[in-house]
């Protein structure tokens, strides 16, 4: 029947999948490069683009095994154009233009964000559009309205830091490791998230979000607090930590709600939906599961190996057009930031 081979390597986690015609995964390999990275607290950017060299022939070999078929079945191959790391684009870019060129086999680039905001239809595929996406990851948070599938607006952006970069940033300041948001996420469950009370960014108007306020507030009630974070060891968090994390961790999910309410209430769509890293994270997906019920829409949340970056959200974002549409000329290059068109909107509040 022929498979098509997907590639992810954008950040800093090397993946390929493959994918049959129908889009169903067959199998989803993803190399992460915490090992690399967690000395420096973040992601280095030239580290990145090595372990992709490093790391992309074996996870060839290891999707290739698992989903049980050999190169020649590879009927198409697709791959992250951007936006992301320049170097660690170009290493899964190339790979899935050369590999295609060598089949002689047509080749999809994909837009990261795209492929985020299409991965909780990867499990869910009778979600109606047109629906309202959340994608929130380390260096996105948008709301997109989805018409139909190819076709979007942009409703709302960032205007500074994204909200999982907000995580990781407030995780490093009480000395968590790299990556911090998943463990932000573990000890707030166990924090008092009514510690400490947080101002909502003041942007009365509007769908954009903003956490640099919010990050600027954790610091000075962490300065204010007099207390020092102890040498990290997950199993011995102390308790002003836990309640620090959990009450930050609940104002930026209120943010993140509040917007997405709004957007509900000027946007008629018929469903609503939520991707990226920080779409792992358990209040997030209890908060926007109750959202949906509030408003009686259907909603979808992929499951956590699709929120966070993979490559089998890439393969799926490409598949209507491995059936139908044109491929990606090969002399296309990557690229490392990407526009949106934006919504028209009137907001009555
Ligand atoms: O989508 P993703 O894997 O990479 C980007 O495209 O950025 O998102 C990674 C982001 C990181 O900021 C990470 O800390 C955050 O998602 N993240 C979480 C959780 N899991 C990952 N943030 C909060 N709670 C989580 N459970
Ligand atoms: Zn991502």
């Amino acid at each position: 029947m022929g498979y098509l081979l997907a590639v992810e390597t954008s950040c800093d986690d090397t993946s390929i999948a493959v994918l049959d015609r129908d889009g169903i995964v067959r199998s989803s390999v993803v190399s992460s490069q915490l090992a690399a990275h967690a000395p420096f607290g973040g992601v280095v950017p030239e580290i990145a683009s090595r372990e992709h060299l490093r790391n992309i022939i074996p996870v060839l070999d290891a999707a290739l095994k698992e989903a049980g078929i050999d190169m020649r079945e590879v009927k198409a191959t697709a791959s992250t154009m951007g936006p992301g790391l320049l170097g660690s684009l170009l290493v899964g870019f190339s790979f899935a233009k050369t590999t295609a060129h060598a089949l002689k086999v047509p080749f999809y680039g994909v837009n990261h964000i795209e492929a985020h905001l299409l991965s909780p239809w990867i499990e869910n595929r009778s979600l109606p559009f047109p629906a309202l996406v959340l994608v929130v990851s380390g260096g996105h948070s948008h709301i997109f309205y989805a018409e139909k599938e190819g076709s979007y607006l942009l409703v709302s952006a960032t205007r500074d830091d994204a909200a999982g970069e907000a995580f990781d940033k407030v995780g490093k300041k009480l000395g968590l490791p790299y990556p911090q948001g998943p463990l932000v996420d573990k000890i707030a469950r166990t924090g008092d998230s009514k510690a400490y009370k947080y101002t909502m960014p003041r942007m009365k108007k509007g769908f954009d979000f903003s956490f640099s306020g919010l990050k600027t507030s954790f610091v000075d009630k962490l300065g204010k607090s007099g207390l020092t974070p102890p040498v990290f060891d997950e199993n011995n968090v102390p308790g002003w930590m836990a309640d620090m994390l959990a009450s930050f961790e609940k104002a930026v999910v209120d943010h993140l709600i509040d917007r997405t309410e709004r957007a509900v209430n000027i946007f008629k769509a018929r469903s609503l939906a939520l991707a990226g890293g920080v779409a792992a994270n358990t209040l997030l997906r209890q908060r926007f599961a109750e959202l949906a019920g509030n408003y009686r829409l259907p909603f979808s949340v992929p499951p956590l190996k699709y929120c966070t970056d993979n490559a089998a959200m890439v393969g799926f974002s490409a598949l209507s057009r491995w059936r139908s549409w044109a491929p990606t000329e090969l002399e296309r290059d990557a690229f490392p930031t990407a526009a949106w068109k934006r919504a028209e909107m009137k907001e009555s509040k």
